[in-house]
């Protein structure tokens, strides 16, 4: 038996294999190309693991501190960029350890005590998500601020609001622009209570079950500024929920972006002449010398696909898995990194697009008030003066349907016209300017100038809280993110 006990293979479970894997099965199975970005989370968890290790005395106090040292000596090549790996590593778990035991020698082999890649991978994905979220919470809010800033100067002036895409009533522009705050203020919720729920440390689970040591988790969690550990091991392994949570938020925001996208593209067409795109963020036309099109506003609704794409794919390879880890999970990684680069990206650059683009004002007022978008108004008065709506309705659809028959518009009634319309008419007239008509929308949401005043206030008030959120929590994950960071001292607050 002894002398069958040979050396196995290079890999970091080589001894039960006697060859080693075939080139092409290492190529495929191989997830380095794209999970090195976890390096810095996967050392800073190893140091904090090692750390615990050595408090509890499951590996000497002196060993861990070397082991530590050791770690940081890798942190400090993948710094400088000297940190080389390759295929043969498999993942960056194995790449790190591998250098590290080039560097600090077979003691490096008891770091791996009492953990396993399972709860290693879901710890450094955890970390490195923390992070993601708080750039794209500070991106979200840079475009809020963006949308923000524009509807401050634009309070006092009126565009067509519309359904079905057809002209409906006026709205003041800033209200108009508020309605992105709105959904984006949704957006930085979604990001937020996808930042709590994944604020637990699954390290301690093991490969599945536990491990047999006498670990202290919470000290880790402590170390690495997580809030809190996970209950059950084998979820511990096996949940995904929060790569699908940040992709979930993710694909709300792009597709948000990209109503306002769909928006701009129209407004600065021909057809509208609502907005004028700065050339900073148009490109020309090859052939065609008069073009000036909304590239930008076109591919940022463009990289919604991949980013729907990527939560489809996602939950695809989660559904049905049978507990607890299976190799399949590692398919989360690229979709996840390239979901948060993708809506980055697209944060980065709509904020100024947004900042830059200049509304033509006449043209909206103009807009707003046509094709008999103060219908609503003059039914509105009838009903004030004890007309049933639906008759009032009645009244003015028809009113509407003969001034089409004539080319008019109610501006070019007579008062004596007026009165025969209905006797309501005689004495009181409907509102005939945008200005009146968004008035009289005095109720809170409504798009009347007070009224859109305060819930400017209120939403950058919301988006100043954001800021707060993440700053905090930014501060908080950068110390535990440097060179020897001793990590929080005490449990930080949700
Ligand atoms: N590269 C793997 C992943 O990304 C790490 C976990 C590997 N665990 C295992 N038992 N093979 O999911």
């Amino acid at each position: 038996m002894t002398d069958r006990l040979g050396a196995g293979t290079t890999k970091a479970w080589g001894g039960r294999f006697a060859t080693a894997p075939d080139a092409r099965s290492e190529a495929f199975t191989s997830s380095i190309t794209f999970d090195n970005r976890l390096v810095r989370e996967d050392i800073r968890a190893s140091v904090a693991h090692v750390r615990m290790l050595g408090r509890q005395g499951i590996v000497g106090p002196a060993e861990a501190a070397e082991i530590e040292e050791g770690l940081w000596c890798v942190w400090d090549e993948v710094e400088a960029g000297t940190f080389a790996f390759g295929l043969a590593d498999e993942d960056i778990h194995t790449a790190v350890e591998r250098r590290l035991r080039e560097l600090i020698g077979p003691v490096q082999g008891k770091l791996h005590t009492a953990r396993s890649r399972n709860d290693q991978v879901a710890t450094d994905t955890r970390l490195w998500t923390k992070g993601a979220i708080l750039e794209l919470t500070a991106g979200v809010v840079e475009l809020s601020r963006a949308l923000l800033d524009v509807a401050a100067a634009h309070l006092d002036a009126v565009m067509p609001g519309y359904t079905h895409t057809q002209r409906a009533q006026p709205v003041i522009v800033a209200h108009h622009l508020l309605a992105y705050v709105a959904m984006l203020d949704r957006d930085l919720d979604r990001l937020r209570d996808a930042y709590r729920r994944l604020d637990v440390l699954p390290l301690g689970a093991g490969a599945l079950a536990g491990v047999t040591f006498p670990i202290d988790r919470a000290s880790v969690a402590a170390d690495l500024g997580f809030a809190g550990i996970t209950a059950n091991s084998l979820d511990a392994v096996a949940d995904r929920d929060y790569v699908l949570d940040v992709m979930h938020a993710c694909a709300l925001i792009a597709l948000h972006i990209s109503r306002l996208a769909s928006e701009l593209v129209s407004w600065s067409s021909g057809e509208f002449r609502f907005v004028e795109l700065s050339d900073a963020f148009t490109t020309g036309s090859s052939i065609m010398p008069q073009k000036k099109n909304p590239d930008v506003a076109e591919i940022a609704r463009g990289k919604t696909g991949r980013v729907f794409g990527h939560l489809i794919g996602t939950l695809t390879v989660v559904k049905g898995l049978p507990l607890t880890y299976n190799s399949d999970l590692q398919e989360d990684k690229e979709a996840l990194f390239d979901t948060v680069d993708t809506v980055l990206g697209v944060l980065r650059v709509m904020p100024p697009v947004v900042q830059t683009m200049r509304f033509n004002r006449q043209r909206l007022a103009e807009a707003a008030v046509a094709d008999f978008s103060l219908a609503t108004d003059a039914a509105d008065l009838l009903a004030r003066n004890g007309v049933p709506f639906r008759e009032a309705h009645e009244v003015v659809g028809r009113l509407v349907r003969l001034c089409l028959e004539d080319d008019i518009t109610f501006a070019d009634l007579s008062a004596e016209e007026w009165s025969t319309i209905h006797p309501v008419f005689a004495n009181q007239r409907p509102p005939m300017t945008a200005w009146e008509s968004v008035s009289a929308r005095d109720v809170p949401g409504g798009t009347a100038p007070d009224r859109v005043k305060a819930a400017h206030a209120d939403a950058s008030a919301q988006v100043d809280a954001a800021r707060e959120w993440f700053s905090e929590r930014q501060e908080q994950l950068a110390a535990v993110m440097r060179r020897g960071s001793t990590g929080p001292r005490r449990q930080p607050v949700t």
